[in-house]
């Protein structure tokens, strides 16, 4: 494994395409999601500098009764721990069980704002088995900032995880 992240210039196509082999190598011969998890946040946060990058993983309700989604390795200012079901973007992305992009995160019904710097964000669910295992969830502190490129190459990452 390389023990730093070549950062990238250029369009942010040949950023990811610099980029995902980087972490495709991390990720190569790791069994342990937890570590991988975190080497991505960090991967991608270094690269891209955004707000927050992080995961949520879906995992029981304390009492046990349900499940929800529960904060993971993430990047950034410390954010919600526990999402309900359909309950803001990253709920919303589970329930749907598709990447969300939201430009302007006032105008989602029902974001949760973990931090009130966050103006856009994207969402990409892990899906293993056809159940959404966990989501990828990114923030921006400038509005617009995720696209399809985002979408195609953020679902190429989640794919990485095993
Ligand atoms: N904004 C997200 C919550 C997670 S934080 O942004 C890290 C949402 O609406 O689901």
């Amino acid at each position: 494994m390389a023990e730093h992240l070549q950062i990238t210039q250029g369009t942010k196509e040949e950023i990811y395409q610099s980029l995902l082999p980087q972490i495709e190598a991390v990720l190569t011969g790791e069994p342990d999601l937890i570590a991988n998890l975190a080497n991505i946040t960090a991967a991608l946060k270094e690269q891209f500098g955004w707000l927050w990058v992080g995961f949520y993983l879906v995992k029981k309700t304390v009492d046990g009764n349900d499940d929800e989604l529960v904060l993971g390795p993430f990047q950034g200012p410390i954010a919600c721990t526990r999402i309900r079901k359909n309950r803001g973007v990253c709920g919303a992305s589970w329930q749907q069980a598709q990447t969300l992009i939201v430009p302007d995160v006032e105008k989602f019904p029902g974001h949760i704002a973990c931090s009130s710097l966050s103006k856009s964000e994207i969402v990409v669910p892990i899906i293993r088995n056809n159940s959404v295992v966990g989501v990828l969830d990114v923030d921006s502190e400038l509005l617009d900032q995720f696209d399809e490129v985002d979408k195609v190459y953020l679902e190429m990452v989640v794919e990485m995880v095993e």
